[in-house]
């Protein structure tokens, strides 16, 4: 047996900080310290306690860094990896102009693999420990990305993305209902349940989809009642409009995957800004997962998330960059966009409430929950330790801070990937 004692600051949630007050649901200690055996999290207390009644454990030091679950980003597109921040379009113009020619580059095996690397190695230099992504149409730009998370050691989720309607699509990043069902189902065969890896069956969103396709799907998933499920949701009101006259039949968008099995408690829907009310109610009657992407609503233009709304009536919401619609790899960027949304629709999220969502609420809507995102014994030891001084003028205002919430806020506004003090995948320390 390995032990490790990783010292620092950490900060442990007890309870959901949007159903009781923040200060209830964290437990804070200024001196603390996380023990690692054989790759989980055996202990969380005192340091100093810890260290006594474990004198032979190896001790890493971080001294005032703050200790948190490693970030689990819900939604993310790694084959975008080489196209975030591109100019000027809107989601339609945006995919048909920036992101279909370079998914469809991933055609060349080797190619998946560098950005599939890439990719990961970005995310575990923002803090990211968990990711949940779409590949391209190509089985094996899900081969690459597995293989490489296996090489790391990293929990992740993908699915071959699937997207076989002729007049939404490119022909090069097009597949067939049956070829979807059967590539997706061998790779479920090759990877859910692999080392750390598993599977969600991934049509892309409706546009892209014959509803043939979304059928063969939800028979899939039905026949694979573990895979998660994910695609995107009532993102843009562009989107919603070319939804209805390309699914006439449908009650409203999300009826376009209910209508052929695609909704339930393992379903993941990227986006979901401009619901409509039976949509809301569906969606919590299902117990489905909703995934908020603020830096890319903001970057393309699709609109402000109703965190506030729909945590009151009882949704599971995770956060998440969407890379490369979104615009940073960064998980800290991502809780910032989260606030300044909140902010522009008059509910001021604490940052308790963030650091949260960036953990434990996006492990629940993966159902990792327990697993991931959680400073708790039992659950795996993948940390990231972030440095509240990491800048001068981080620095120099977390030194007026008051109490803990004061001294994290300036790095979720204003942190990068300088303030990831370590990173511990698996309770291996990785940077
Ligand atoms: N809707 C369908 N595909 C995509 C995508 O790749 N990114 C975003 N942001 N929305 C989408
Ligand atoms: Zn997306």
């Amino acid at each position: 047996m390995t032990q490790e004692l990783i010292l620092g600051q950490t900060l442990a949630f007890t309870a959901d900080p949007f159903a009781v007050p923040p200060d209830e649901a964290v437990h804070h200690s200024s001196r603390g310290a996380v023990l690692i055996e054989d790759g989980l999290i055996a202990a969380t207390g005192e340091a100093d306690t810890l260290r006594a009644r474990h004198p032979q454990a190896r001790v890493s030091d971080l001294g005032r860094g703050l200790i948190l679950p490693g970030f689990v980003d819900a939604h993310m597109h790694y084959p975008q990896t080489g196209i975030i921040a591109s100019w000027g379009k809107r989601l339609i113009d945006w995919l048909n102009l920036y992101t279909f020619p370079e998914e469809e580059r991933l055609a060349d095996p080797d190619y998946a693999a560098e950005v599939a690397a890439r990719a990961l190695d970005l995310a575990l230099d923002h803090g990211t420990t968990t990711l949940c992504s779409y590949a391209t149409v190509a089985p094996h730009s899900v081969d690459a990305f597995f293989a490489a998370a296996g090489q790391r050691g990293m929990r992740v989720i993908a699915g071959k993305t699937c997207m076989d309607r002729p007049d939404t699509t490119p022909a090069g990043l097009r597949d067939t209902a049956q070829s979807a069902h059967d590539d997706s189902a061998a790779l479920i065969a090759r990877w859910h349940g692999r080392g750390r890896a598993s599977y969600a069956i991934t049509p892309r969103f409706s546009p892209t989809s014959t509803p043939g396709q979304l059928e063969a799907l939800g028979a899939l998933w039905a026949a694979n009642p573990t895979c998660l499920m994910q695609t995107h949701l009532s993102e843009q009101l562009d989107e919603i409009a070319w939804v209805k006259g390309l699914y006439p039949e449908a009650r409203d968008y999300l009826d376009t995957y209910e209508a052929f099995g695609l909704l339930g408690e393992r379903a993941v829907f990227g986006h979901a800004i401009h619901l409509t009310a039976r949509e809301r109610a569906r969606l919590r009657e299902a117990g489905a997962g909703l995934v908020h992407c603020p830096t890319s609503n903001s970057f393309i233009g699709s609109g402000l998330f109703d965190m506030a709304g729909l945590m009151a009536e009882g949704q599971r919401v995770g956060l998440a960059t969407d890379t490369g619609g979104g615009s940073s790899f960064s998980m800290l960027r991502t809780m910032a966009a989260a606030y300044e949304i909140g902010q522009l629709r008059g509910a001021a999220l604490h940052p308790a409430q963030l650091l949260w969502l960036a953990g434990e609420g996006s492990a629940r809507v993966l159902h990792q929950a327990g697993r991931i995102g959680r400073l708790a014994p039992g659950a795996e030891a993948d940390l990231v330790v972030l440095d509240l001084a990491s800048t001068p003028a981080i620095a120099q205002r977390a030194a007026r801070a008051d109490d803990l919430w004061q001294a994290v806020f300036p790095t979720i506004m204003m942190g990068d990937d300088r303030a990831i003090a370590a990173v511990i995948v698996g309770g291996r320390r990785m940077r």
